[in-house]
Parts: structure tokens; sequence; C-alpha cells
């Protein structure tokens, strides 16, 4: 009786996480179309370093998209093939913040997630998530940079 309720437990758990990573997956699909256009559409001497920065983003958001599918399958789901909406703005300062929110978003989801990975003992999972992280953290900065502002930090606690 215990045992089967533990299982269902889980089963839960792996349900719960395999719909939150495809709502990570949507976030990731955003985020290549995102760069894609605003890497192209960026005119002005003043951001042509920060739209080369946009184009390898979206090359990092592509292997991101490829290891969560991955990952979903891994975990018995169906990877979903529709992206979060895209807001798109003739001003080039509002575009890199819409990016800089949509990072900061995804950073909190992914340590939401790691916590989820490891609750079921997917390590290797909490691993890769850990490894996607540190470079949604880079693309952040970038963006904070080009703009000129602090990184918004998303530490538990606040702050
Ligand atoms: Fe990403
Ligand atoms: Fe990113």
């Amino acid at each position: 009786m215990a045992k089967t309720k533990e299982n269902s437990g889980t089963k839960k758990a792996v349900q719960e996480l395999i719909d939150a990573l495809n709502g990570d997956l949507a976030r990731e699909y955003q985020a290549i179309i995102a760069y894609t256009v605003y890497s192209s559409v960026l005119t002005g001497a003043q951001w042509m370093n920060i739209a080369a920065e946009l184009k390898k983003h979206a090359h990092e958001e592509l292997q991101h998209a490829l290891i969560i599918a991955d990952q979903i399958d891994y975990l018995g789901g169906s990877p979903t093939a529709t992206p979060k909406p895209v807001k798109l703005s003739k001003k080039a300062e509002e575009m890199l913040r819409f990016d800089l929110d949509n990072e900061t978003e995804t950073i909190k989801n992914y340590r939401q997630r790691v916590k989820q990975a490891e609750a079921i003992g997917h390590y290797a999972l909490a691993d890769q998530l850990r490894t996607i992280i540190a470079q949604e953290q880079e693309h952040q900065h970038d963006l904070a940079t080009a703009l000129g502002i602090d990184v918004p930090h998303v530490f538990e606690g606040g702050a």
C-alpha cells in the first residue's frame, strides 16, 4: 500500500516535471525566434556588438531546446511544438528589454526545475539544467550591459 502511494507520488512528480519542461521548451523556442528577429532588425552603430551577441544567443537557445526536448522524450512526454508569443517593437531598447525580462523569467524557472529534477533523483537532468542556467546568466549579462543597467538578480529571498 505504502509502495503504491509512493509510486503514484513519483509518477505525479514526473508528470509535473514534464509539463514544466514543456513550458521551458516553449520559452526556448520564443528565445530562438526573438534573437533571430531582433539581431536582424537592430540597426545603428551602437547596437552592432549586441546584434552579433544576439545571433550567438540564438544558437545557444537552440542547443537548450534540443536538450530539453530530448529530456521530455526521455521522461515519457511529448515535446511541444508551440513557442510562447514573441513581443515585437521598433525600438532597440524595448527589444533588448523584452529579451532581458525573458532571460530573467527563464532563469527563475530553471532554478525551480533543478529542484524538481533532484527531487525525483534525476541528477543528470539537474546537471544539464545548471549548465543551461550559466548560459542564460551570460545572456542576461550581455543584455543588461548593452542597456547600460545592472543585471537583475533573481536569487532566493528577493535581492
Ligand atoms: Fe535558453
Ligand atoms: Fe538565454
